[in-house]
């Protein structure tokens, strides 16, 4: 227990000065950098009650917030290099991520085995979908940050659509342009639980549709009660047009989650953990 302590709270001051060394006056970086350094403090915190609610060991607890603290690292060199979290004009910030933790060596303090764990946690938190043949403990490991990760992405932006109005960020809007409408590949998407495409993206509308089928790529059954509990769904279609289309996909949505939580469907229940 203390080892667990001790372990996560170097990696946490290391994570702490790195991200100071990207903060400059400019106001536009302060905002960014800030809120991927938040956004990382929040997904280890999201991570821990996650993986306590599935029973994990404290290795594993202690394994997951290393990887949360990490899976974001690369976020604070795009946008300085790139000025834009769009990984599509810039790079993956996951690759990128492993090129920091590889460049700092960082995780030399760590089991190799672990090190595997966690590089690979890093390099599949945003993919579209985890390998079938990645080994076991990295596939639960990916699974969780892409759970913890997701819940704090709908953090932040379901506040923003509520906040944008007063301010606006366009990192958070991935640049894309605001018209009325929406693509209606997205919609069916959602339709047919499936999560869209995000090099699909031509509006923020659509972006919006994006992380509303992201619930089609949840793994844990406790991250289906955090999303009903904090009426993500809700919150997402209040941003969206009043349509019939989204309408439709709210209550597609809801009738999904609800089946979901009461643990009629799928296999994500707390003993499987996939
Ligand atoms: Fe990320």
């Amino acid at each position: 227990m203390i080892e667990y302590n001790a372990d996560t709270a170097f990696f946490h001051s290391w994570f702490r000065t790195y991200v100071k060394s990207f903060y400059t006056k400019d106001p536009k970086t302060q905002e960014n950098i800030r809120l991927k350094e938040e956004h990382t403090l929040r997904v280890c915190k999201e991570i821990l009650q996650l993986g306590k609610a599935l029973n994990l060991n404290n290795d594993a607890l202690r394994l997951a917030e290393i990887i949360a603290l990490f899976h974001d690292i690369g976020r604070f060199e795009q946008f300085t290099i790139y000025g834009t979290f769009n990984d599509r004009v810039s790079e993956n910030h996951a690759t990128l991520g492993l090129k920091v933790l590889k460049a700092t060596n960082i995780l030399c303090r760590l089991t190799k085995a672990e090190q595997t764990i966690i590089c690979n946690a890093v390099k599949y938190h945003n993919a579209r979908k985890v390998p079938d043949s990645v080994d076991k403990l990295s596939g639960l490991h990916s699974k969780l940050i892409r759970d913890a990760d997701k819940l704090d992405i709908w953090h932040v932006v379901t506040t923003y659509y509520t906040e944008r109005h007063r301010h606006r960020n366009p990192a958070l809007e991935l640049e894309l342009p605001d018209t009325p409408g929406y693509s209606r590949s997205f919609i069916d998407d959602i339709l047919n639980n499936r999560v869209s495409n995000s090099h699909d993206l031509k509006t923020f509308n659509d972006m919006k549709l994006l992380q509303l089928g992201w619930i089609f790529d949840i793994n844990f059954a406790p991250t289906f009660f955090y999303i009903r509990e904090r009426r993500i769904i809700e919150k997402i279609i209040t941003a969206l047009p009043d349509t019939e289309d989204i309408r439709k996909i709210q209550n597609h949505l809801k009738a999904y989650l609800e089946k979901r939580v009461s643990g009629k469907s799928g296999n994500s229940g707390f003993s499987t953990m996939q």
